[in-house]
């Protein structure tokens, strides 16, 4: 083994993002999960706001559980199964954020739409308060998180139209991948 391999231990590993599988060759160890989306599947969302797991830009979620992916480890998402703001379970809600004009740079909209997906799966009808407390994890740097309010609740509209709409109601609903465990505060916590 090189001295330089030694320093940088890379494997090759299969990414699941999206229902998609991505073989993923010469990952180094320490690279995040957020970094091999961004930079080896050139994915734009998640975003990249702070790579400290500070600013909640880069939610997804691992196994249902949202995570922040700055902060997983891309070998620790392995063979599980990633879903990024783009997956059409977050369709609702990213087009909820774009009615209430809630990101208007867009920046923060990915991490909204991951959020407020899992925060009505876990609670239906939740107050002002519990809206408040759900998404205190994202940073908005255009300060336009009073529209968020609104947001949430036209996409709990727009989820109440289509349960109405669906006589199946076996069917896979959006956001139906696995254990909700809101919030952006446990985003950080290996899944
Ligand atoms: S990029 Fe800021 S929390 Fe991950
Ligand atoms: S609208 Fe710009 S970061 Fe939120």
């Amino acid at each position: 083994m090189t001295e330089s391999a030694m320093e940088w231990p890379a494997v090759g590993l299969t990414l699941r993002v999206d229902g998609h599988e991505y073989p993923v060759p010469q990952v180094w160890i320490g690279d995040s999960l957020l970094a091999v989306l961004r930079e080896r599947l050139d994915l734009d969302e998640p975003r990249d706001g702070c790579a400290v797991g500070e600013c909640g830009s880069c939610l997804v979620t691992l196994d249902g559980r949202p995570a922040a992916a700055c902060l997983v480890p891309a070998v620790a998402a392995a063979d599980r199964d990633v879903r990024t703001p783009q997956d059409a379970a977050f369709e609702t809600a990213r087009e909820a954020v774009a009615a209430a004009g809630a990101s208007p740079c867009g920046f923060c909209a990915p991490a909204l739409t991951v959020a407020i997906t899992h925060l009505l799966r876990r609670t239906a009808d939740p107050g002002p308060a519990a809206i408040r407390e759900a998404l205190a994890g994202i940073l908005c740097r255009c300060a336009e998180s009073g529209r968020w309010i609104e947001a949430v609740a036209r996409a709990r509209g727009a989820a109440g139209d289509d349960a109405d709409a669906d006589t199946d109601a076996s069917g896979p609903r959006p956001g139906d991948s696995g254990e909700i465990a809101m919030l952006v505060f446990e985003a950080g916590e290996p899944a």
